[in-house]
Order: structure tokens, then sequence, then C-alpha cells
């Protein structure tokens, strides 16, 4: 295929990409295409790679981010907010569409600085943008960012990152210099050698906790960090190791380095204690937002089940309304501090750690005897397990609040749970995610 190609970006794509036709016909899927720009693309259709922006959209804007359209994590900073949000909204529209419910809109919180969690790589190999190839800037060097798109190998050198907190920034910052300033090898994810692999940074109120990664260390480096980790302005540092091939930020904690091993975060007036492996909201004032939505999704009553609860943020969240609350997650530290969050918020509630699909006598058993339960189910991306989704789509619930990080996911289980009977009533849209084509939904379901 000839290069470059110029496109006519026309809409976004499901996976929040531009889509757009080239002078033969052929449709593109460009990553940061914005809907009424011109681009001349190279790469492939489905995968197309903007080269330069050859007519921008009317009302684009300036993407705060230098690193913006070659990292990872963005792909809308060239959309206003107002229009990101329509576009989620309208892009739900169509594919909820079968699943009916009435819509009750989009909400959100601000655009930039929002994230509390950030993960970033450490690499040799530097991903340069076109722009760059020939300004003598060389490509091997001591790099910490995120990975491009596509490529586990190379990482975009990134300084700091727009969606962060600035917290989080002026601690990375420190973290940075230090250790891309030591001279103990980058991880290789090709030859599986090196030592610093990751950093991953994690913000709540009382503080950033500072996870570090590497493969095992000796005495110098341990003695390294410990004399480096007070300096960073972290509230805590803990050091992970793994030797594992796979280019992933986990590991076996080797070490409370510095300070704090947790965060604690307050969300719509509760506290929180967050183990760092934990999954957490990313968006402390979108998930206020969430929380506040699922309760009114979930409305009053009995017993609430709370299934894949995490640390028990939604369950907690409707707490007021309900008698008693049961919640289950696999993740047994999650759930240890689903524990603790319930009894610092005087809330009575039982936490099952262990896979809902493996576990559902156990649901049954700590939720019996009380009516008929409300049930939130908040899966991963992937959605239900079809063993899960089975149980869930068999309860004799009063309503089931579907969340769904992934509406495609919903729409599959959604339509099961059409087939058993179930109708969906409303449904609310939440813009955990800004700057990129992620949303959060929130449904009602009932069976008549
Ligand atoms: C999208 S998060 C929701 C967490 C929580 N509701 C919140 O808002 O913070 C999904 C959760 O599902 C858990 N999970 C993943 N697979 C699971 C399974 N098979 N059974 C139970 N929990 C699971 C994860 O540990 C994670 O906490």
């Amino acid at each position: 295929m000839r290069h470059p190609i110029p496109v006519s970006i026309d809409s976004f794509g499901p996976d929040g990409a531009g889509s757009g036709t080239d002078d033969k016909g052929r449709r593109w899927n460009v990553r940061g295409g914005a809907p009424g720009s011109v681009v001349s693309c190279g790469g492939k259709p489905k995968s197309g790679i903007i080269l330069e922006i050859l007519s921008p959209a009317p009302d684009a804007v300036a993407p705060q981010c230098a690193q913006f359209a070659v990292c990872g994590g963005c792909q809308w900073q060239h959309v206003p907010l107002e229009r990101q949000r329509a576009e989620k909204l309208a892009s739900l529209a169509r594919l909820l569409a079968p699943l009916g419910g009435t819509d009750h809109g989009i909400a959100g919180a601000e655009g930039y600085g929002y994230r509390n969690k950030v993960e970033l790589s450490f690499g040799r190999l530097r991903y340069m943008a076109k722009a760059e190839l020939d300004t003598g800037i060389t490509r091997e060097g001591r790099f910490l960012g995120m990975h491009a798109p596509g490529r586990f190998d190379k990482v975009v050198d990134a300084p700091r990152c727009e969606i962060a907190s600035d917290a989080m920034n002026a601690v990375l910052a420190r973290v940075r210099v230090d250790t891309l300033g030591t001279t103990w090898p980058l991880w290789d994810p090709v030859a599986h050698t090196g030592f610093w692999r990751h950093v991953g940074l994690r913000e709540g109120r009382n503080g950033v906790l500072v996870l570090l990664f590497t493969t095992p260390g000796d005495d110098e480096q341990a003695a390294w960090i410990a004399a480096h980790a007070a300096d960073w302005g972290a509230a805590g540092v803990l050091w992970f190791e793994t030797d594992a091939k796979a280019d992933a930020a986990i590991g076996t904690l080797r070490a409370v380095v510095h300070g704090q091993d947790h965060v604690v975060e307050r969300l719509g007036g509760l506290d929180y204690r967050l183990s760092p492996t934990a999954f957490f909201q990313v968006n402390p004032r979108g998930a206020e937002l969430l929380c506040a939505t699922v309760a009114q999704a979930a409305g009053r009553g009995g017993t609430l089940l709370d299934l894949y609860c995490g640390t028990g943020v939604l369950g907690l969240a409707c707490a007021g309304n309900f008698t008693r609350i049961v919640g289950i997650d696999v993740n047994a530290a999650s759930v240890a501090d689903a524990v603790v969050n319930a009894a610092a918020n005087g809330v009575e509630a039982t936490f099952l750690a262990g896979e809902v699909e493996k576990h559902v006598a156990a649901i049954q058993r700590a939720s019996a005897g009380s009516g008929r339960p409300v049930v939130i189910v908040d899966p991963p991306r992937v959605g239900l397990h079809p063993d899960a989704l089975a149980y869930v789509a068999g309860l004799d619930a009063e309503a089931l609040v579907y969340v769904a990080c992934r509406p495609t996911s919903l729409l599959r289980d959604g339509l099961a749970l059409q087939a058993a009977g179930w109708r969906c009533t409303d449904r609310w849209a939440v813009d955990l995610f800004p700057q990129t084509g992620h949303v959060e939904v929130v449904t009602r379901w009932e069976r008549p």
C-alpha cells in the first residue's frame, strides 16, 4: 500500500479511534483521528497511524500532553470534553438500544489530573514519533514511560502524565531522576534481562504510594533503594520483586521501604483503606458520581448483594438504604480492605473471598433469610463468567444493578438476562475516563 494516504475522519469507532474513508473508499480505523479532520495515514486500514494532520476538526482543541497520540493512554485529548461525552452517550445509545431502558444521560467530573493510579515501564529503547526520526535523538538510552500501542519493546518516555494528579507527577519526577540515574540495567522484554522493570503510583488522601517493581535485587540495590525512598515525597514506598518473563507490574513484596503500605481515600463521606494491589476506581471524583448513581439505581431494601465488590465501595455507598450487605471478590487483599472499610464506617457487612462463579452456595448461605435481595454486579471488562451469569439470571431478586466498564460485555450479558425474563428499566453513563474512548455504564434491571 502506498503511503501516506489521506483519510477523512467522520466518526469514532467503538474502541475510541477515529473512523474514516480514503480516496479508494476503504474504511480506516485511525488512532487519535478526530471526526471532521483530514489526516495523512500510514500503517494498515484497521490500525492506521497519523503521519500528519492535513486539516484539523473545526472544534479541535490542543492536547495538554506532549506524548499525546504516541502514548498508549489517551485517544481523545484533541476533542473538547463536552463533545467526548456527547460521543460516548451517542455510541452507548446505538450499542445498547436492544436492551432498552430510559437513558439518564452522562455525568462526569474534571477532564485532566483525575487519575489516582499510574503504571510506567522502564525501557532501553525509546519509541519515537515520526517527527522525531530525523532530529538526531537516539533510540537507545534509559527511559521511563508508557508502551506505545502494540509496542511491548519500546517505551514512550514520559516525564509526566497529564491525566494523573499533580501530586503523583511531583513524586514521579523525583523517582524518575533517581532510578534512571543509576547504572543498573533497565528491563529488556526481549532478552528478559535487567533490574528496573516498572514504577506504580497510587494516590489517596494520605499521599502517594510508590510501588517499585524489579527483578530480585542484591544488598547494594536494597541499600540504594532504602537510602533514596524517603527523598521522593511519597507517603510510602513498597518494593516488589519478580523474575517472571511477562511484562506486567506484579511481583512479591520484598519490603515496605518507607512509610505506609496503603492509601486512604474518602468518597461520598466514607473512608476507604486501599491495599496497593486492590482494585479501586481510578478517578475518585468520578467514582463519587458513580457511587451516587449506583445508590440511586439500587434503591432501598433488606439485603444488598455486592458481587465483584473490590474494597466494598459500591455496596458501602448504598449502605444507608439497606439493612445488611454481602459482598464477594476474588482478590483477598481487596476483601480484607472491604472488611476494614465496613467496620470503619459502622456498616454491618459480610465479605467473602473467591470467584463468584465458584461460591454461589456460600453467597446464598450468607444472604439467606431476609427476603429478596437487591444485587449489584460490577465484573471486570470481560463481563460475567457464564456460570456467574446463569446464577445471577436465575436469582429471585428485587432488582439487579449491572455496572460495566466495557459496554460490549454488558450488551452480551444483558441479552442473556433479557432471555431469562429480566427487563432493563434505566441506564446511566459516568465519564470515569476522560480523554479516552472508555465509559462506565450503570443499568437497573427488574423481572416483572
Ligand atoms: C471493575 S472491578 C469492581 C470493584 C468494585 N466494585 C469497585 O467499584 O471498586 C472488578 C472486580 O472484580 C474482581 N473479580 C474479577 N474476577 C472475579 C471473579 N471471577 N469473581 C469475583 N471477583 C472477581 C476483581 O478483583 C475486581 O475487584
